[in-house]
């Protein structure tokens, strides 16, 4: 069953927030996992919240990270490997451990409902200890006005359709996936965040911006603060 505004088409079996399993399986890491190796020490322990099928986990695994990887999808777990891994909702995890990076990916800290939001960032500082350090991914600057796009990656076309504001703060957003023998689509819900606005919103939830870590600045490096 899919959260209200959230929704995915295409084969298989799709997890609440509306992504594709399939879908998951078939894409590959970008970037993310340089940009988080060159922050985790060498064989250092990751918390990944919200792995999905294990895009990124696999290759920081491959790495020779210590990855913890969670996510509410059972289906999405299922098929995650050379990771432990954790069935459970973000903002409810307490594992009573910490990790030497807790990632933050897939631009969830834009969720729509601001306690939610909250909820995540509270999850990352209770498993990153005072001090420790967390890595966020958040959406660009024109992310939501450069709208319809398309992308490729290999054989890989990517197209964010629409981006429609659905009340005060909150878009729709409908993403199709195309490759030549398959397609999926999924509709989710996004609160922008300017870059103050990203930055309070951490303030307020006892973490402090150390770096944006890409031109674009989408990746963070924020640490927890102390009290
Ligand atoms: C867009 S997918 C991205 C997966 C992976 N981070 C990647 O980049 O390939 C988002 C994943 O986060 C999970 N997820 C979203 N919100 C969650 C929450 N509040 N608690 C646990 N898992 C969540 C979904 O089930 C899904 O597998």
């Amino acid at each position: 069953m899919g959260r209200d505004g959230y929704a995915g088409t295409g084969v298989g079996e799709f997890t609440p927030d509306g992504c594709s399993i399939e879908l998951y399986q078939r894409l590959r890491p970008g970037a993310e996992p340089g940009i988080i190796a060159a922050h985790t020490p060498a064989g250092g322990t990751i918390l990944e919240l919200g792995c999905g099928a294990g895009r990124v986990t696999h290759a920081l695994a491959d790495l020779g990270f210590a990855v913890t990887a969670v996510d509410e999808s059972a289906e999405m777990l299922a098929v995650v490997r050379g990771a432990r891994t954790v069935r459970s909702s973000i903002e409810d995890l307490d594992l009573g451990e910490t990790f030497d990076v807790v990632l933050l990916g897939s631009c969830l800290v834009h969720v729509p409902d601001p306690e939610r939001a909250r909820g995540l960032l509270a999850a990352c500082v209770r498993h990153a200890g005072p001090g420790g350090v967390v890595l966020i991914q958040r959406e660009g600057a024109d992310w939501h006005d450069d709208v319809p796009r398309t992308s490729s990656r290999g054989d890989l076309e990517v197209t964010v359709v629409s981006s429609t504001e659905v009340r005060p703060g909150v878009r729709s957003v409908h993403v199709e996936y195309a490759y030549p023998d398959a397609g999926w689509s999924q509709t989710f819900l996004s609160r922008p965040l300017t870059k103050a606005a990203f930055e309070e919103l951490l303030g307020e939830n006892g973490l402090g911006v150390e770096a944006y870590l890409t031109p674009d600045e989408t990746w963070v490096r924020a640490s927890v603060m102390h009290p």
